[in-house]
């Protein structure tokens, strides 16, 4: 797999010029998400699936959660989303669709997410990070079918504190490793997902977090 697939992590530094305040109160989102997210037992049978359990167990909040203001009285809404669609320049009406935003947290003992590919381009912001384990696992092979054969060759990103990662997840299978039981802190993120009609159509859906998106970062 080429460099240019290489995943990408973006700290606030880097985001500041699309930020008109102070930017988003990280530590309040993420306790909402830890108290919105809900155990959810996935079976593997969907199409884009690469993993060699049948099921697994993930802790998500309801995909509405973040566009509805009464929930989390706005503020992940018109801080975070805004934030994050500004910076890819989405409208904030599409961070309103039921596929954008969803919050993930892995407890202590919770075991890895699901193996797959993504249906839609899509955005990890790392809220809180545990000490040990919940790295995101990148297969550098497209064809890689399970966790094992991801693993084989792979690029890690152990998560930070207050970064989002950029990654082609539609064409590189990916998965996040279970955070031990011997951690003291729960991973807590938040995905954002973008339909493909938000992409350029010159970029072109698969081509729109990575490529056309970093060379304009990098100038
Ligand atoms: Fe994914």
């Amino acid at each position: 797999m080429t460099k240019e697939y290489e995943p990408r992590i973006i700290g606030m530094e880097e985001l500041c010029p699309f930020i008109s305040d102070n930017g988003p109160d990280v530590n309040y989102i993420s306790s909402c998400v830890q108290s919105l997210a809900e155990p959810t037992m996935l079976n593997h049978s969907f199409f884009t699936s690469r993993d060699e359990r049948t099921n697994s167990m993930i802790r998500r909040t309801p995909p509405y959660t973040f566009a509805d203001d009464r929930l989390v009285e706005g503020v992940v809404y018109n801080r975070l989303a805004r934030l994050v669609g500004k910076f890819l320049d989405v409208s904030a009406s599409r961070l309103t669709s039921p596929i954008t935003t969803v919050g993930h947290v892995y407890h202590p003992g919770d075991e890895s997410s699901e193996a797959h590919v993504d249906y839609y381009p899509s955005v990890t912001w790392f809220l809180q990070c545990s000490n040990d384990g919940g790295e995101l696992v990148i297969a550098k092979n497209p064809v890689a079918r399970t966790i094992i054969e991801i693993e084989e060759d792979a690029w890690v990103v152990k998560p930070k504190n207050n970064t989002i990662a950029l990654f082609d997840g539609q064409v590189l299978p990916h998965y996040v490793r279970g955070v031990p039981k011997s951690s003291n802190l729960s991973r807590v993120s938040i995905n954002y997902s973008f339909a493909h009609e938000c992409s350029p159509p010159e970029f072109g859906p698969d081509r729109y977090l990575l490529g056309k998106r970093l060379e304009w970062m990098n100038k």
